[in-house]
């Protein structure tokens, strides 16, 4: 897989800024499902699909020079669905690190795996902790896979470590503050997401990056993930382009 991050395209620069290309794009990547009823499919054929699709959005999103893609491979509610359809996922993401895993570290993408490590079988844990470790020094595209991710467990765990930091004397209750906030999360060290695309027509973040998501602008489309391309993938990119981030504040006209 070739992911080689453009040098000529704008990056986004900071608040207030009209930045044309995001730093981090999240991705919710919704309707496999139906994508493989329409056809007369098995579910779990639309989530092979649906890697495909995935394995084009990482080289396309390298190619245009994003920085950071967050995939929600597998929510920490999707444990609710048939057994079959949960050792199926398991299965496809054991496939991905296996099969995709030399591909991405020759194209210098850096792995993070973010969501609980707690219910994962320990064959699962061991190929993730190898993803990350063979990839950590790479400076390219970080991928960022949300695995076992539920954003309120994620904030749940960084608040029980603030409190264990009190108990122990490490840090006052008046030093909890956003930033040790964030230095908790799953996600510490990355940006927050630019943009968050989410396939298939639903307009809901259901538990995704709920703190990190701010300030992200929200793209919704119609398409089934596993018909996301790069097109698809463009004119979310330009609609972001057009979208003025203001923070809070106001419209640099308007003062
Ligand atoms: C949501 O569609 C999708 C998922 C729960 C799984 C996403 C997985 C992939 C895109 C494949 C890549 C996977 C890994 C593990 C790397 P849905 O099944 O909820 O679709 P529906 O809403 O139409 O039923």
């Amino acid at each position: 897989m070739s992911v080689n991050p453009s040098q000529n395209l704008q990056t986004s620069a900071g608040k207030g800024s009209t930045s044309k290309l995001p730093r981090h794009v999240a991705f919710i990547m919704d309707g496999n499902g139906r994508w493989a009823t329409a056809r007369g499919l098995a579910r779990t054929e639309g989530h092979r699909k649906g890697l495909e699709a995935l394995r084009r959005t990482i080289r396309h999103a390298g190619r245009i020079g994003i920085e950071v893609v967050t995939i929600y491979s597998f929510s920490s509610e999707n444990w609710n669905r048939p057994k079959t359809e949960v050792s199926f996922l398991m299965g496809l993401l054991r496939r991905f690190v296996q099969r995709d895993l030399s591909e991405l570290h020759e194209a210098n993408v850096r792995i993070r795996i973010i969501g609980g490590r707690s219910d994962l079988e320990p064959g699962i844990l061991a190929l993730l902790a190898e993803a990350e470790d063979l990839t950590k020094n790479n400076t390219g595209l970080t991928l960022v896979v949300a695995f076992n991710y539920g954003a309120r467990a994620e904030m749940a765990r960084a608040a029980q470590n603030l409190a264990r930091k009190v108990l122990a004397g490490e840090l006052s209750p008046e030093a909890i503050s956003e930033e040790a906030m964030s230095g908790e999360l799953d996600t510490s060290g990355l940006p927050d997401p630019d943009l968050i695309i989410r396939t298939s027509g639903e307009m809901r973040l259901s538990n995704f990056l709920l703190w990190q998501a701010a300030y992200s602008e929200f793209y919704f489309c119609d398409e089934h993930w596993p018909d996301f391309d790069e097109a698809a993938f463009d004119k979310a990119i330009s609609c972001f382009g057009n979208r003025e981030r203001r923070y809070g504040g106001l419209d640099a006209k308007a003062i």
